[in-house]
């Protein structure tokens, strides 16, 4: 199963490939510019041979032709380009699908970093309007910091919280994040969690910040 990142060429879709990849999946990453996907691609390749690891599958081409050939998408750039991206990719997006929308759509005001106000609770509902019946959307991996997804040194020792309105593309995403080492994923349900699982991203920052950390992320206990 080969798994897309559109808008794959920045920090968290980078650090998704590298993760992804070293758990076994053919990863190909998306950009606008097939030529700046191919490079970054290349250079994923080396960092994971570098590593010592077994030849990565990473490819790069140009985001709608990731999502012709990936049955699972996710969706790695700014939320608020996040619509326009899957509304050009819209004639490749296909019944059954899974996008994971991993966007976080932050705006600082008066200095002060907070959410954006949204016509719907959250990112991830936002973006389900947008896509053509049938395609699946799950929220996932937004409380996961892109700089420690990136650093392979760096355990991730933390849970990756997956929500989203069908329950077999939950069990599915669950499934492949259960594959990268150090993550733990915990199913919490329908996709009207993602309102707070956006918010404890905030909070997730804001600790960062407070206690001058970089790294900070969320492990449930009790379970
Ligand atoms: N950074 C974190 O720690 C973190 C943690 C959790 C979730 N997230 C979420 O992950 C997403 C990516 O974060 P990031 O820091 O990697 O973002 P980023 O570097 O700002 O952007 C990622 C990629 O999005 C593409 N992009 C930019 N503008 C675009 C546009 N107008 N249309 C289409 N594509 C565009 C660019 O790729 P090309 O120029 O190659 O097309 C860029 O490399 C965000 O939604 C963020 O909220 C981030």
């Amino acid at each position: 199963m080969r798994i897309g990142i559109l808008g794959g060429t920045g920090p968290e879709g980078r650090g998704l490939a590298l993760r992804l990849s070293q758990a076994g999946y053919p990863v190909i990453i998306g950009s606008r510019n097939p030529q700046q996907a191919a490079l970054r691609a290349e250079q994923l390749r080396s960092r994971l041979k570098e590593e010592g690891g077994p030849g990565a599958d990473i490819g790069g081409l140009e985001n709608s032709a990731v999502a012709e050939a990936c049955d699972i998408l996710f969706v790695a750039a700014p939320f608020e380009h996040a619509a326009g991206l899957l509304d050009n990719c819209r004639a490749h997006l296909r019944q059954g699908q899974i996008v994971v929308d991993v966007t976080v759509p932050l705006q600082f005001r008066a200095k002060r970093l907070q959410l954006r106000e949204l016509p719907e609770p959250s990112a991830s509902e936002h973006l389900a309007k947008v896509l053509p019946e049938g395609v699946l959307l799950v929220a996932a991996f937004k409380t996961i910091p892109a700089h420690l997804l990136e650093d392979l040194s760096q355990q991730l020792d933390c849970h990756v919280f997956v929500c989203g309105d069908s329950v077999e593309a939950r069990r599915r995403i669950v499934q492949v994040a259960s594959r990268i080492e150090g993550l733990s994923p915990l199913d919490v349900g329908p996709l009207r969690q993602a309102a707070t699982l956006e918010r404890m991203t905030v909070l997730a920052i804001q600790i960062n910040k407070r206690h001058k950390v970089h790294h900070s992320r969320y492990r449930v206990v009790g379970l």
